[in-house]
């Protein structure tokens, strides 16, 4: 532990998958932490898995473990609370955690719809807690370096076109009615997914991140044309397919699969007037390296360490701006996180997914 840092106490909200991998990786030992983090406390549904959580994935750490998460809410010594359940119990989470004036950090997708969003956003805001979705793959070296290099330095010249796509076999024909993945009061199917992946990608690819360039920290989210379907079985969508498309002719195809394993080693092609741009990884949640190919056929291969999966760049962006006293993100800023729920809520209005709590219209 260094003083010269931040210093943040989580509070987690469920001992699912992705809180697993969240808490492993912020209590890694880094030397480039910019900030010192503490798994303070666990709030889950019993505290013999909140025990099991601890043992299996935090071992020799002795957070606080409850039984319930209204006890991790009303924690004084926690600071920031992370939530880590299914998409459907974000908005209750996220009001709960600011109701008690806690600064939030809640995965992807940020909630069911945008009218949840906005329900979230503006209780945080009258409350003046920080809160930022985790769409932790943002944050990555990889992406900030890439950003630079397609919306500063230019070097495949004008971006024109973005190919980006995220297909695994969920075996959702398998899975009962408890699953996440198949029912859709929970939030199921690609889009909120997986999908949401791709539409990520899109906008890396195709629009310069705010404070680059000539885009100033204070723009407004660009508002491409949405054009969608869905394949939809069980009610849920199993195929999503996205086309954005902007008045200056950019372009991108968005797409998400629950029947197959996308074969391709890269998950993102980014096309310029003077290059192409491949992104390949493990997923396109965990990009690896990326590869950049002048038309002259000169190739250039980005790659970057890590020292666990990446979660701890989300984290420590939080802790930063927390300590910095701020309210939002400039990577993932409040408009952001909704212009986002909006396209994935057009997405669906075109394809045909719903969930029980959309706004009825
Ligand atoms: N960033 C990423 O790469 C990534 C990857 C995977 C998932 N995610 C996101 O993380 C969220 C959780 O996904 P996951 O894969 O971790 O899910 P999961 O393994 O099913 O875990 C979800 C946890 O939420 C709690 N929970 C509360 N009510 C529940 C209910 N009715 N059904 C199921 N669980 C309930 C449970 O914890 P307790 O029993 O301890 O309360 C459960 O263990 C989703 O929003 C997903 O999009 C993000």
């Amino acid at each position: 532990m260094t003083y010269d840092k931040p210093t943040v106490r989580w509070g987690i909200v469920a001992t699912g998958l992705i809180s697993s991998w969240f808490v492993k990786d912020i209590v890694l030992e880094r030397s480039d932490a910019k900030a010192n983090h503490f798994v303070q406390a666990i709030g889950s549904s019993s505290v013999e898995k909140g025990q099991n959580f601890v043992k299996e994935h935090l071992p020799g750490k002795s957070p606080t473990i409850y039984g319930s998460y209204q006890e991790l809410y009303t924690d004084p010594n926690v600071d920031i609370i992370y939530i880590g359940t299914p998409h459907a119990f974000h908005k209750q989470n996220a009001l709960n955690s600011i109701a008690h004036g806690k600064h939030v950090l809640c995965e992807k997708a940020f909630t069911l719809n945008a009218a949840e969003t906005r329900e979230v956003l503006n209780a945080a805001k009258e409350k003046g807690v920080y809160i930022m979705e985790a769409m932790w793959t943002r944050h990555f070296p990889l992406v900030r370096t890439l950003q630079k290099l397609l919306h500063k330095d230019k070097v495949i010249g004008e971006i024109q076109r973005t190919f980006c796509d995220f297909a695994m076999d969920m075996k959702i024909a398998e899975k009962g009615p408890e699953s996440r993945l198949k029912n859709p009061a929970l939030g199921a199917g690609t889009l909120l997914d997986i999908g949401i992946y791709s539409l990520t990608w899109s906008i890396i690819g195709l629009e310069p991140p705010l404070g680059m360039g000539e885009k100033p920290l204070t723009a407004a989210p660009e508002k491409p044309k949405i054009l969608a379907a869905q394949t939809l079985s069980d009610e849920i969508d199993i195929s999503t397919s996205i086309i954005l498309h902007y008045a200056d002719g950019r372009q991108g195809i968005a797409t998400s699969n629950a029947v197959v394993k996308s074969s391709s080693p890269s998950f993102c092609r980014i096309e310029g007037t003077e290059g192409v741009v491949f992104v390949y990884g493990r997923g396109p949640s965990m990009p690896d390296y990326f590869t950049v190919r002048k038309l002259n056929g000169e190739e250039t291969k980005y790659e970057f360490e890590k020292p666990g999966m990446g979660f701890f760049w989300e984290a420590d962006a939080v802790a930063v701006d927390v300590a910095a006293g701020r309210t939002e993100s400039t990577i993932m800023p409040w408009a952001e996180t909704l212009r986002v729920m909006e396209i994935l809520d057009e997405a669906r209005r075109q394809g045909g997914a719903r969930f029980p709590q959309d706004p009825r219209n």
